[in-house]
């Protein structure tokens, strides 16, 4: 598949290494531009590029940026994407530590909704719980006992299918959480949030996910 993933830190890196591995044709692309991007591209094969031309013609797009920079996004940037492209979100509200208030998300609405809106896109919300080593060091084939599972949230069915299906490919089994007003199961402060446990596991956490935001995570 043609992916484009705008962010080339933690999460964005290590998903173009792991996404190149298993021979998807990978665009990354950051802040700075194609030319700081070099290094990451001779390692992986992917291509640099700006955040329009990571999402042009791609049937996949990956927004990993962090939140308080969504709205720094061009406007239209998923103008050109292939139709149906299906945007996965990895984000996660940080006030304290990064992004500041974000008035509609204190007030209830789920973090990747917020996301929706600043880009007009629906978004599938996946890895957001996923430390980045993950990615690269608990890959296992389908059918291992144990296998590390991914909660993935999203109202598309057919987007959020794909990127099931792609995660799948790239090492983990995934659990439906739900529709997009479902995300705030799989959010930072809940049970799941950094657990990386098998798909009973997962589910158990995200059903005793509790929507009240603790202290930690309010600005
Ligand atoms: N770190 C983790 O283990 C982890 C796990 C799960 C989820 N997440 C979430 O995933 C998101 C990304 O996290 P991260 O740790 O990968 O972040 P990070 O290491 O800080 O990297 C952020 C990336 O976003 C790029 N960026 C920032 N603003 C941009 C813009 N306007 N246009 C294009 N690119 C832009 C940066 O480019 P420049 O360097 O050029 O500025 C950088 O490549 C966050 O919401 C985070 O909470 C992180």
């Amino acid at each position: 598949m043609k992916i484009g993933i705008i962010g080339a830190g933690n999460i964005g890196g290590n998903l173009t290494r792991r996404l190149t591995a298993v021979g998807h044709d990978v665009s990354v692309a950051n802040s700075r531009g194609p030319q700081t991007l070099t290094a990451l591209a001779e390692e992986t094969g992917a291509t640099p590029v700006t955040v329009e031309e990571a999402a042009r013609g791609a049937q996949v797009v990956v927004v990993t940026i962090p939140l308080k920079a969504v709205p720094n996004l061009p406007s239209g940037f998923l103008a050109e994407a292939a139709e149906n492209v299906a945007v996965i979100d990895t984000g996660n509200y940080y006030p304290q530590q990064r992004d500041g208030k974000i008035t509609e998300i204190e007030e209830g609405l789920t973090e990747s909704r917020w996301t929706e809106r600043q880009i007009d896109h629906p978004v599938i919300k996946a890895f957001n719980g996923t430390y980045a080593h993950d990615i690269l060091d608990k890959p296992q084939p389908k059918g291992t006992p144990g296998r590390v599972a991914l909660p993935v949230s999203g109202d598309d069915e057919a987007a959020k299918k794909v990127v099931r299906d792609l995660i799948d490919e790239i090492g983990f089994d995934t659990v439906d959480t739900g529709g997009q007003d479902e995300s705030w199961r799989q959010q930072p402060g809940t049970p799941v949030y950094g657990l990386a446990a098998d798909a009973e596991t997962v589910r158990k956490a995200l059903d005793s996910a509790s929507q009240e935001r603790t202290p930690d995570w309010r600005a």
